[in-house]
């Protein structure tokens, strides 16, 4: 069991992000991508679907035999996590929530606001954590249009990603927002154009991937399911869309990868 792999699942590319945190508190541990892309984004589908989606998604990365399944994906976390639990009880199963809690106990200005999905910010999940922390705390809610295309796309760094940018942030300018939640997982490839767009204004833009790595470790010790400290990892990108896009997955992994060994 300790020598399987995690199963990390996401619409698309987003769970990347996650996976980069989880490469760098977890260096030993084996891991399985599945990466949607047919179906992605999940963004406006209705619940049932993606439920469906994400049904899909654990039930191919159960048949690679994953030891835990890690939902990277915001909006697959608020619309079938309960299910996914209900219908495998004896599987560790991790998903995303936005960090809300954190940002509700840092704010000095009492107003945070949170860039998500469109079904991520309606959902009931959100509602919840957001009534929970954020009492007396004012949220503002944004959809980042067009953020979950733009990663997709690979066009990070682009014009259309500088503007689709602006449009969400700028009008948060001069609100006296100090803290932006980054809740879905695709956003944080897009950090360093929101950080530059909000640069001046005394904010700190957060996201969940570290606090994910982190409850994955625990869960890992817990069930006594950690891989053998110095282990060689081994690492499998699955995809439902082409070969071509399951390609991109594991080119997007192995810069991340890159990127970490430059650091260390
Ligand atoms: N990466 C996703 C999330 O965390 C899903 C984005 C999408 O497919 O719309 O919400």
């Amino acid at each position: 069991m300790r020598h399987r792999a995690i199963g990390v699942y996401d619409s698309g590319f987003g769970g990347l992000s996650v996976w980069r945190e989880l490469r760098r508190l977890l260096p030993s541990e084996s891991l399985t991508y599945l990466g949607d892309g047919k179906n992605c984004p999940y963004g406006g589908r209705s619940r049932e679907e993606i439920t469906g989606f994400a049904e899909q998604a654990v039930e191919r990365l159960l048949a690679e035999g994953v030891k835990m399944v890690v939902v990277g994906c915001n909006t697959a976390t608020t619309a079938a996590i309960e299910h996914l639990r209900q219908r495998w009880p004896e599987l560790p199963i991790v998903g995303l929530e936005p960090a809300v809690k954190p940002a509700c106990l840092t704010t000095r200005t009492r107003k945070i606001a949170v860039l998500a999905t469109e079904h991520s910010l309606r959902s009931d999940m959100f509602l919840r954590t957001a009534s929970r922390y954020a009492d007396d705390i004012e949220v503002i809610k944004v959809v980042g249009r067009d953020f979950v295309e733009i990663v997709e796309g690979g066009e990070e760094h682009t014009e259309r990603a500088e503007r689709a940018v602006r449009e969400a942030v700028e009008p948060l300018l001069g609100q006296g927002v100090d803290k932006i939640v980054l809740g879905c997982t695709h956003y944080p490839f897009l950090r360093s154009t929101i950080e530059r767009v909000v640069a001046g204004h005394d904010i700190e833009v957060i996201d969940s991937g570290a606090a994910v790595a982190r409850r994955v470790k625990w869960l890992l010790e817990r069930y006594n399911i950690s891989a053998e400290e110095g282990a060689t990892p081994e690492f499998k990108f699955l995809s439902f869309a082409s070969e071509e896009y399951r390609q991109g997955l594991e080119r997007k992994a192995a810069a991340i990868e890159e990127e970490l060994c430059a650091r260390c």
